[in-house]
């Protein structure tokens, strides 16, 4: 990159950093249900930070941005399906921070782009749409080498900005969290739980960390969180867990009852969730409570990755 467009970029970096770091709203969830039950919960409202770099998208994606301009380059390229919340995020940073972005997009381009693409072509981002089977090749060296022949030099980023620099990018949601040295417990929707690993690092002993997994089946999450604390030097962690109850049906699918649960808890608190991730997770702590997990007197906080912006129109609705 020209030293020029260099110094541009990190200016606007650091615009951007300011724009997002200002907003960091942790409200209590107003719920005679919960005080009936002496559960203090409260929201960590990432969702608000930005329109579309929201949730714990903006805190994936900046050390990955950083590292790009680091090794000089100005094109970032990612992957994502058509609602994906990161590939919008990834355009607007790049947009906002002056370097260019690619999504890969899974399947095949429509003559009515999902208005996530849409959006993501708005901000400039280049979509370049690959088969479902190829799509399944991002891993392999042989695929990257045809996209860097296509698009030459570009800092690649993992779906979901899911590697060790979104990792450690999250471990920056903690200060957010306002902790002191009472005990809480600190509980999010995991997708790859990058977002829960980044957060151990930060994590006082205080507090105990709560994973709800939104995916179906043997929990691969765990053995995964633990390699990255271990590459990332967290040996000493808070105690941790993550749920595997709460995926109603699995990633992207629903249940009427966690659709209810959504339009019920919005209408009381009017803290909007969506179904593929908060939704679960609201959920998952909800039916905790009701389980008795936690004693009266008990403090709670939900992290509200977004997710809002794209919210992904739902595979099936699955009775459960
Ligand atoms: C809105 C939202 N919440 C939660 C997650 C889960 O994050 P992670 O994959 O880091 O577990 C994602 C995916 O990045 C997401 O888009």
């Amino acid at each position: 990159m020209p030293e020029s467009d260099a110094a541009r970029s990190e200016l606007s970096m650091h615009a951007l950093e300011d724009m997002l770091a200002c907003v960091s709203a942790l409200e209590t969830v107003d719920d005679p249900w919960l005080q009936a039950r002496g559960i203090r919960l409260r929201v960590l409202r990432l969702d608000r930070i930005h329109p579309q770099i929201s949730g714990n998208k903006w805190f994936k994606l900046k050390d990955n941005l950083r590292a790009a301009q680091a090794a000089g380059e100005d094109t970032l390229l990612s992957f994502g399906g058509a609602w994906s919340n990161h590939l919008l995020a990834l355009a607007e940073a790049g947009r906002l921070s002056g370097l260019r972005t690619i999504g890969v997009v899974r399947g095949e381009a429509s003559a009515s782009p999902s208005p996530v693409l849409q959006r993501c072509a708005d901000a400039g981002m280049v979509l370049h749409h690959v088969s479902r089977s190829d799509y399944r090749r991002k891993h392999e060296s042989a695929f990257i080498s045809q996209l860097h022949d296509r698009f030459g030099r570009f800092h690649l980023i993992p779906e979901g900005g899911s590697n060790l620099d979104g990792v450690r990018g999250c471990a920056d949601i903690v200060p957010l969290l306002g902790l002191d040295d009472r005990s809480v417990t600190v509980a999010l929707a995991c997708g790859t739980a990058a977002t829960l690993a980044g957060m151990l690092l930060a994590l006082p002993r205080s507090a105990t960390a709560l994973g709800i997994s939104v995916l179906r089946g043997e929990d691969t999450l765990s053995p995964q969180v633990g390699h990255w604390l271990q590459a990332l030097g967290q040996s000493d962690p808070c105690a941790w867990q993550i749920e595997t109850r709460f995926h109603c049906g699995g990633y992207a699918r629903s249940t009427p009852q966690l659709l209810d649960f959504i339009s019920g808890f919005g209408r009381r608190t009017g803290i909007p969730l969506e179904p593929v991730y908060t939704g679960k997770l609201m959920l998952a702590l909800y039916r905790l409570i009701e389980e008795g997990r936690w004693p009266c007197g008990s403090e709670l906080i939900a992290v509200h990755t977004g997710g809002l912006s794209a919210c992904e129109p739902l595979s099936s609705v699955s009775p459960q």
